[in-house]
Parts: structure tokens; C-alpha cells; sequence
């Protein structure tokens, strides 16, 4: 089953769910891992271009996920869910979703404010659009900062609210999302 239906997750937003997932909180351990290099250490420039790139692919895999989610929607959560949670869930999802576009876009911007592109493994070159200047690019690292950590701790709030979901209340929302 590809498409999502009126109460399951089909394979495609499991695909894109969990790709992204996994890649964001990579991402996020290695932005950590990488800042505290030094900069003729040769495991700066390899950590560097690594998350420059993946950061770069959770961008064209957010779109691509945002479309499918238009093309099929996804289920409603079960009834039993109070509609306050219902509520949580869906302003934690949408936050999620802009944290997806958000890191990129400002990962991209501090790479390329100098105005050069970066290049993926000698294959093509991401062009620089704008260059901008060094005080804006101080308020857009300032900005990638607190979003990435700050999509590490949502991102834990959520996988939580999963967890007990299965296992205390038992509704099954995260069995819906790996294998039912
Ligand atoms: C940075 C990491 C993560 C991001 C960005 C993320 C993002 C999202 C988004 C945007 C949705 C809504 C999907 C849609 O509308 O089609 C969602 C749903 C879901 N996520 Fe995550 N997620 C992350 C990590 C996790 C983890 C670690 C778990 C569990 C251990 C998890 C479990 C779930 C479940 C069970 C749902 C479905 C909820 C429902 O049935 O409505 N997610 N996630
Ligand atoms: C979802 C995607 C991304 C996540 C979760 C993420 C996460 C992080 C984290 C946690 C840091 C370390 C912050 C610190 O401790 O100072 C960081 C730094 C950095 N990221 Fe990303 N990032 C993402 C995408 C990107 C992209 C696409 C690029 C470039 C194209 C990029 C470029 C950078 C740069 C240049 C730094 C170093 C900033 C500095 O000089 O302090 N990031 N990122």
C-alpha cells in the first residue's frame, strides 16, 4: 500500500518519515561533532561537506514529502485521542515540517554568504544565490543554532508522546507509522 488511507500510514510517507527523521537527528550530532574541530583538522572538511550535502538532501526530501502529503493526506488520529492532543500533535507536526525546510535554508545561507556554491563530491555545484553580510550571517548562525537544537528537543517530546501512546494507552499510533 503506497498512499496513506483513512487510518494508516501507506509506504511512501514511512519512507520519507523516517529518512528524514533519522537524517535530521544524524544531522544535528554532526553539527555538534563538527563545530568543535579545528579547522586543519581533516575530519572538519569531510564532516563539513557530509552535512552540508545531507542537510541539502533532507531539503529536496521535506518538499518532495510536503507534495505527497497534499497528494495523500494523512490519516486522522484516532478518536479516542483528546482533542487537545489532537491538537499538540498537529502544531508539533507543522513545526516539525518548518524546522525541515528552516535548517537547510539557513544551513545553505551561512555556507554561501561569501558567495560561493557548494560543491556535492565533484559531481555538481549547489549555486550561491545571495551573498549576505557578516552581521546577517551572525543572525542566521545564531538562528540554525537554536532550530537544530531546538528540533532535538521536539523532536524527543514527540517520539515520547509515540511511545506512550503505544505502550500505555495502546491506540497503536506508533505501530502505524513502522509496520501496520
Ligand atoms: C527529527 C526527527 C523527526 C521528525 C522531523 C518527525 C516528523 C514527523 C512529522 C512531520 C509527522 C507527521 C507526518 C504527516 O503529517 O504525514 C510525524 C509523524 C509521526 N512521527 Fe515523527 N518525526 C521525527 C522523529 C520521530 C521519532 C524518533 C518517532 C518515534 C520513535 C516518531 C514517530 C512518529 C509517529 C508515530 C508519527 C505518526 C503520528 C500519527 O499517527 O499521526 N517520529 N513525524
Ligand atoms: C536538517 C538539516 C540540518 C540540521 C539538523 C543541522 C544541524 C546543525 C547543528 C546542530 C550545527 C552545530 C551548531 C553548533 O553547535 O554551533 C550545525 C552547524 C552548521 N551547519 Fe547545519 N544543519 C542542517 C543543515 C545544514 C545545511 C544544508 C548546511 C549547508 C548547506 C549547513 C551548514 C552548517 C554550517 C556551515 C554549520 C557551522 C556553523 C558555525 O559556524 O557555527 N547545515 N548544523
Amino acid at each position: 500500500m503506497l498512499k496513506n488511507t483513512r487510518d494508516r500510514y501507506g509506504l511512501v510517507t514511512k519512507l520519507f518519515h523516517w529518512a528524514i527523521a533519522f537524517s535530521i537527528l544524524g544531522l544535528i550530532w554532526l553539527g555538534w561533532y563538527m563545530v568543535d574541530l579545528t579547522y586543519y583538522d581533516p575530519w572538519y572538511h569531510k564532516t563539513l561537506s557530509l552535512h552540508r550535502v545531507l542537510g541539502l538532501g533532507v531539503l529536496a526530501a521535506a518538499v518532495c514529502f510536503l507534495l505527497w502529503n497534499r497528494v495523500s493526506p494523512p490519516p486522522a488520529l484516532p478518536r479516542s485521542i483528546p482533542r487537545a492532543q489532537q491538537l499538540a500533535a498537529a502544531g508539533v507536526h507543522h513545526l516539525l515540517f518548518l524546522m525541515m525546510l528552516l535548517l537547510p535554508v539557513t544551513g545553505y545561507l551561512i555556507s554561501t554568504s561569501a558567495g560561493q556554491g557548494i560543491p556535492v563530491y565533484g559531481w555538481f555545484e549547489v549555486p550561491a544565490l545571495l551573498a549576505v553580510s557578516e552581521a546577517t550571517r551572525d543572525l542566521v548562525i545564531a538562528i540554525h543554532y537554536y532550530c537544530a537544537y531546538g528540533t532535538g528537543v521536539l523532536a524527543a517530546l514527540h517520539a515520547a508522546a509515540a511511545f506512550k501512546h503505544q505502550f500505555i494507552d495502546r491506540d497503536g499510533v506508533l505501530a502505524r507509522m513502522i509496520w501496520r
